[in-house]
């Protein structure tokens, strides 16, 4: 079998981390390089100590996707197969107190590569192989109500400078299908959760606060509901999609787990409790503290997945209680990981959006 060629941008992030590792073990017939800007949230550190035979078809390339010079050289120096696209500003609350680096990276970072990507399509003869896809998240749906899911076709309603940046950038991708014929896919996925995951989003945050014995900040009513899928389960729908997805095509995926958020910061109190050995008086709990909401704040997502059930046989494989424990070890087994990402920029956004809420 040849070797496939995958370009994978944001892989020192946290889902390009998991998915990196995972397919590496998966796939031995694939290599990967890796792009990545390391902004604050990619850590290069996570791809080091891979099993030999992994590591020899791993490659890093510290860049920007922004880079036009940058990507033409590396599209014809390694000729790649397919780009699997994760590289972006990723956090809501980052992207209400300061939009543009979002405008920059993930709608213009991703027109770059598109760019790129369609000029060596189109230099290597339209190769019917070559994939582009994707990776974005079932925020550019914006709110449900009580009831409901997301399909495929439930029109975008952004309502975060996040979520309108890559419902910016999905329109991108569609539209270089359409215009040019580049075969694109296209995943919209709900939150994810699991090892590697920066601690200033909900569920790593919480673990740190809990163990450290911090408040616990939880937004407006702590009602709102997320659809939590673990991040193995969404790399498998990755590679599914990439295989055997249909060009032109987009993919839901979710993990069919949903939770208030009050919800699953009873759990992890729950978790650290029984693993830090508190009970009554001392539980994790005393720590939670309802704070001011986020603006335009989410009130619930939902997936609903069956197109890519139906179609490609992909389901999650893990339940979140299971899954939740896991990412919870994880933490407290990574304590030179954790120290590594709590650098004095960590501190500074801790600050910032904490303080006056
Ligand atoms: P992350 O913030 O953990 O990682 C992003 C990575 O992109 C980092 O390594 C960063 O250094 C890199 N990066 C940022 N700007 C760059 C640039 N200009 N050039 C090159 N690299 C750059 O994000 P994540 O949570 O791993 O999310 C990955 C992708 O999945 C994103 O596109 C995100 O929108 C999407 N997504 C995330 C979730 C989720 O729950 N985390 C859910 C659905 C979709
Ligand atoms: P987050 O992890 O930021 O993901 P997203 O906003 O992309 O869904 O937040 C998940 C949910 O948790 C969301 O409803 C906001 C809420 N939340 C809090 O209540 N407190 C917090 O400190 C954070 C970071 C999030």
């Amino acid at each position: 079998m040849p070797l496939k060629k995958i370009l994978v941008t944001g892989g020192c992030g946290f889902i390009g981390t998991n998915f990196i590792r995972h397919t590496l073990e998966k796939k031995p017939y694939w290599s990967i390089l890796n792009l990545d800007a390391l902004t604050y949230a990619g850590n290069p550190a996570n791809l080091e100590s891979m099993p030999e035979d992994m590591a020899a078809r791993y490659m890093f390339v510290h860049g920007d996707i922004r880079d036009n010079e940058l990507l033409k050289r590396l599209f014809i120096k390694h000729n790649f197969d397919a780009v699997i696209h994760f590289a972006a500003e990723s956090h809501v609350d980052r992207s209400i107190l300061g939009p543009e680096a979002f405008v920059e990276t993930n709608v213009i970072g991703t027109f770059r590569l598109l760019d790129a990507s369609l000029k060596h399509w189109k230099a290597h003869g339209r190769h019917p192989e070559f994939r582009f896809l994707n990776v974005s998240t079932d925020e550019v749906y914006g709110s449900l109500g009580k009831t409901g899911y997301f399909t495929e076709k439930t029109p975008y309603d952004p309502s975060s400078p996040y979520s309108a940046s890559k419902a910016a950038a999905d329109h991108f991708v569609r539209a270089y299908f359409r215009t040019y014929g580049l075969p694109v896919l296209v995943t919209n996925s709900s939150n994810n959760y699991g090892p590697y995951q920066f601690p200033e989003k909900l569920i790593p945050l919480m673990i740190l606060n809990i163990v450290e014995s911090r408040p616990v900040p939880v937004y407006g009513d702590g009602k709102n509901v997320r659809d939590w899928l673990y991040v193995i389960d969404h790399c498998d729908a990755l590679i599914k999609v990439l295989e055997e997805g249909k060009p032109g095509e987009t993919y839901n995926i979710g993990g069919g787990e949903e939770r208030q958020n009050i919800e699953v910061i009873h759990n992890l109190c729950d978790i650290l409790d029984e693993r830090l050995g508190r009970a009554g008086k001392n539980s994790s709990r005393r720590f939670i503290q309802f704070v001011t909401d986020r603006p335009g704040h989410d009130r619930r997502y939902a997936i609903d997945s069956s197109k890519l059930n139906g179609e490609l046989g992909w389901k999650p494989e893990h339940s979140f209680e299971d899954a939740l424990e896991a990412t919870v070890d994880w933490y407290l087994r990574h304590n030179e990981w954790i120290k590594s990402v709590k650098t004095g920029e960590y501190r500074k956004w801790i600050e910032k959006n904490y303080h006056t809420r």
